[in-house]
């Protein structure tokens, strides 16, 4: 802490680091809260919804979060608007074309084939990068985010396929913001070199020199910032202060809407009906069973008044329970029984029916598409079923894959 001896330099100011401290908080809590539902079925994902006291309770959080991180942007919006209207900062934080440079020859160097890491400004062109990674990630998850809270004033506007779009989309870069995070931030900023001066606010003249010296160069003759005289600035700041008042309403109308246009699926649905099981883990998903065809009928047309008619007897196609279920715990259940073989476990119903590491491996209605029939179709499989039993599985499946 020999800090008294080199000389330190304003890096952010306070507004700034407030600014960083609200997105980091509201960003952890939203990958916290947003992974579990972006993987429901994973072990941790259920410990977690549980401790948090279920799924509601960990919507109402990610919500919560997600207004602190648009207005958090609302202000950034504002605060932008400041420096590039009143007090004309010079525009640091845009790509150019020497951070392409820049990254060449920081590769080279890491690679050993240039003498001297890039020199670089007040923004790297690694900071720049993760600033527009953010930006881009605020647009995609707040507008898919928008979609996933009200689908119906969506679909006002969009075809219905947007919204599970939507959800994939959200799912997906969340996942890569949370290791863009983890990998790129983390390690480029608190661990390769610990800089801390996102929450101390400044930096010291070593650091500057290593990390910023064109920066250093700058502030050292002068011409870091441009001088505003105070008059233009009063009068910028008069014309700014309507602006800004009409583009905070705005926002804030925005947000306004995003949280209120509608109340969500899952809730509208358990207003409806009360008792509907809404939040189920992914299990296959069960076609419509084909109903047996009955054999054609000799038998003259029914009376017209219906009374006391007979159905004739379906033509009983096998079942799990049956026979189904039997043979394959015999031929198969070796490995396909508590050990799960291939994540596969065959032993009931609904273990076949949640199918194995590739997934679901019964599609009930296709025999010939499930993965349970192409594998055995195939031969060579460690366990094999006898050609007239594979036919039998086939007719079972293709019959809707029924337990009883
Ligand atoms: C001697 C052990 C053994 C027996 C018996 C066996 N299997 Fe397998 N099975 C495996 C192994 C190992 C895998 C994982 C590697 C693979 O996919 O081939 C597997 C994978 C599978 C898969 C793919 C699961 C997935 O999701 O990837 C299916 C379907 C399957 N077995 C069906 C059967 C059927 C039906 C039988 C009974 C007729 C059977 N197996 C008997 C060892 C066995």
């Amino acid at each position: 802490m020999n800090q008294k001896t080199t000389r330190t330099y304003e890096r952010f100011p306070l507004a700034r680091r407030i600014e960083h401290i609200v997105m980091l908080l509201s960003f952890t809590t939203l990958g916290l809260t947003g992974l579990p539902q972006k993987f429901p079925t994973a072990d941790i994902s259920v410990s977690f919804v549980n401790l948090i006291g279920g799924i509601e309770n960990l919507r109402s959080i990610h919500h919560f979060a997600a207004v602190v991180m648009m207005l958090g942007t609302a202000w950034h919006i504002l605060v932008f608007g400041y420096l590039a209207y009143v007090r004309r900062t010079r525009m640091t934080m845009l790509p150019t074309l020497q951070d392409a440079k820049d990254g060449l020859q920081a590769l080279l160097y890491n690679l050993g084939f240039a003498k001297n890491p890039p020199q670089m400004g007040r923004y790297t062109f690694e900071e720049k990068m993760e600033y527009w990674a953010f930006v881009w990630g605020a647009i995609v998850m707040g507008l898919t985010g928008f979609m996933m809270w009200n689908p119906i004033t969506t679909i006002k506007f969009l075809p219905g396929e947007v919204i599970p779009a939507a959800k994939a989309a959200h799912g997906g870069e969340a996942v890569l913001a949370v290791l863009a995070i983890i990998i790129w931030h983390f390690y480029g900023v608190h661990i390769k070199k610990l800089n801390k001066s996102m929450f101390t606010g400044r930096m010291n003249e070593e650091d500057m020199l290593h990390e910023h010296p064109l920066e250093l160069a700058d502030i050292k003759a002068g011409i870091a910032e441009r001088p505003v005289d105070p008059v233009t600035l009063r009068k910028r700041q008069r014309l700014y202060i309507p602006v800004a008042a009409v583009l905070t309403t705005f926002m804030l109308g925005g947000v306004y809407g995003f949280v209120n246009a509608e109340d969500t699926a899952l809730e509208t649905t358990q207003r409806i009906v009360p008792t509907i099981e809404v939040y189920v883990p992914q299990t296959a998903t069960p076609a419509p069973t084909q109903t047996p065809t009955l054999p054609p009928t000799e038998t003259p047309l029914p009376s017209p008044t219906m009374a006391g008619t007979e159905q004739p007897a379906s033509v009983s196609a096998p079942t799990w329970d049956g026979s189904i279920g039997a043979m394959l715990q015999t031929k198969c259940g070796t490995c396909h029984g508590a050990g799960a073989l291939g994540g596969l476990n065959l032993s009931t119903f609904a273990d076949a029916m949640n199918g194995g590491n590739s997934g679901v491996v019964i599609v009930p209605g296709d025999g010939a598409n499930s993965l349970i029939v192409v594998k055995q179709q195939a031969g060579g499989h460690p366990g094999q079923l006898a050609p007239e039993e594979i036919t039998q599985l086939i007719e079972w499946i293709n019959a809707g894959a029924l337990e009883k």
